[in-house]
């Protein structure tokens, strides 16, 4: 008899990727080429739980809209682990047919039987849809288990391409250059640093620009496992300087908690990005290692975030701040300002049996008391709140039960200081089974999935004090004003 799955609710999002069926995790290989961003990602084709690792693949060509194709790289007697994928313009790996420059990518074959990772080249004169493995693989081998997810970049000043891999258990990440994407060579190791709870997985270098000035500084991204304060596992991210060889923290420069929601992981950015594109863009994993995996939906299971931009802002030190990157390619109608919500009054965002999905963007002004909640409230105390808490200068985000979710990880309350100032917005995007909560133009950022039973109500409310709301559907086409009313008493 076949096990029949429980149908749970669709809990599949309208405008995040999420696979047709299956399990998905990281997202590998983000490159552009001849109009198509491309995004691989880590799939099992045989189940809804992680295992048989392949390169799932899709297509976007704006961001926005994304088609999956066939599987790219299926798993052989080695799984696919994570990686990434560069256009080798001038045929530096002697790797192309003549005709275009190869896609190529570099990845961590995993050995189950003999517990090794080592890295892989496979490239693709295709755009992407079939690879060819590299006949002399591993091109990185250090007989180690914990060895992985390799993410290449071509440094022009040094004129070297570099790879950024972890060493997950040691805590560290290690630079290696090379010529030709085949022999590399060890530059430099960055840490242990800030947090080591867990391994180190999936880390990123990248060039960013500094908001206000025409400078740049680097972001040296690495995920981590398990417990990190934003709930299981989790992204942290140093600011420094990078010449080709060494990444070097800027003096007195704090790890930084990139996204204090507990579902953002594994994030990587987009390689050769089309010319005139002013900001790096990366993607996550919107999900978690704690309770991703018993996620109720079906047939697939696991989403990604936005595309989100990347700047650092000033405050004490440089905060990588983030920001979707493709709402503003859809055609959005003017924002409706929809009104003052005085204290005591409640805005509802449904309309009949359609839930709200889109984005709410608005400005809190100067405030020293009272709550403002945004609730996605489903049966029985399921879906999500996100609190901003004036008195505690906090905003917080609790997420309601789930019959198949462990209450103590699932539940558990996120957190981030409001930030300095009297004013600040807030740009919430609401997907139906996803929260993603930008505080002044993504300088903090916190991400959550919720399963909400029944039929959620979404909703504004506050205690005291007034807001100005505005709101856009994230998608074109009519939309009905919400509904504002007195709270009952
Ligand atoms: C991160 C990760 C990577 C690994 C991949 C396996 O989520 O554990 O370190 O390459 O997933 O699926």
């Amino acid at each position: 008899m076949t096990a029949i799955d429980p149908a749970p609710m669709d809990y599949r999002p309208d405008f995040h990727f999420t696979p047709q069926k299956n399990w998905m995790n990281d997202p590998n290989g983000l490159v552009y080429f001849e109009g198509e961003y491309h995004l691989f990602f880590q799939y099992n084709p045989h189940g809804k739980d992680w295992g048989h690792m392949s390169w799932g693949h899709a297509v976007s060509t704006d961001l926005v809209y994304w088609q999956e194709l066939p599987i790219a790289m299926p798993e052989r007697e080695f799984m696919i682990f994570s990686g990434s994928v560069v256009v080798d313009w001038s045929n530096s790996s002697g790797l192309g047919d003549g005709s275009a420059p190869p896609l190529v990518a570099l990845y961590t074959a995993y050995w189950q039987t003999s517990e090794r990772q080592s890295q892989h080249l496979a490239y693709s004169h295709d755009r992407g849809r079939t690879w060819i493995e590299y006949p002399g693989n591993p091109v990185l081998c250090l007989e180690m288990e914990h060895f992985r997810d390799p993410k290449v970049f071509w440094h022009a000043p040094s004129d070297a391409w570099v790879l950024v891999v972890a060493l997950s258990r040691e805590h560290k990440v290690q630079v290696y250059r090379s010529t030709d994407l085949i022999v590399w060579d060890l530059a430099s190791e960055f840490g242990p640093a800030g947090s080591t709870s867990g391994q180190w997985e999936c880390p990123d270098l990248i060039e960013v620009p500094i908001e206000g000035t025409s400078e740049t500084a680097w972001a040296l991204k690495v995920d981590v496992d398990k417990d990190l304060v934003c709930g299981g596992s989790g992204a942290q991210v140093f600011a420094g300087a990078f010449d080709g060889y060494n990444f070097t923290p800027f003096p007195g420069q704090e790890a930084q908690i990139v996204d204090l929601g507990p579902d953002f992981y594994a994030a990587q950015s987009w390689s050769d990005l089309p010319e005139g594109t002013s900001h790096p863009i990366w993607i996550g994993w919107m999900s978690n290692h704690l309770t991703g995996k018993d996620y109720p939906t079906h047939p697939w299971r696991g989403a990604m975030t936005l595309p989100r931009e990347l700047y650092f802002k000033m405050e004490q030190q440089l905060v990588l701040a983030q920001r979707p990157a493709c709402l503003a390619r859809r055609s959005l109608p003017e924002h409706a300002i929809i009104g003052t919500l005085a204290g005591g009054q409640r805005l509802l965002l449904d309309r009949d049996d359609a839930p709200f999905l889109g984005q709410i963007v608005f400005t809190v002004g100067a405030r020293t008391h009272g709550t403002l909640s945004l609730a996605v409230a489903g049966d029985d105390d399921s879906g999500i709140q996100i609190a901003l808490d004036f008195d505690a200068r906090e905003i917080r985000l609790r997420r309601g039960r789930h019959p198949a979710l462990p209450a103590d990880a699932f539940a558990a309350a996120s957190a981030s200081a409001m930030p300095p100032g009297d004013e600040f917005s807030l740009r919430i995007i609401i997907d139906r089974s996803s929260l993603e909560v930008f505080v002044n133009d993504g300088a903090r950022v916190l991400t959550a999935c919720y399963f909400p039973m029944g039929k959620a109500r979404t909703e504004l409310t506050t205690d005291d004090g007034a807001l100005i709301v505005f709101m856009s559907p994230v998608d074109d086409g009519a939309y009905a004003e919400p509904i504002l009313t007195e709270n009952p008493v």
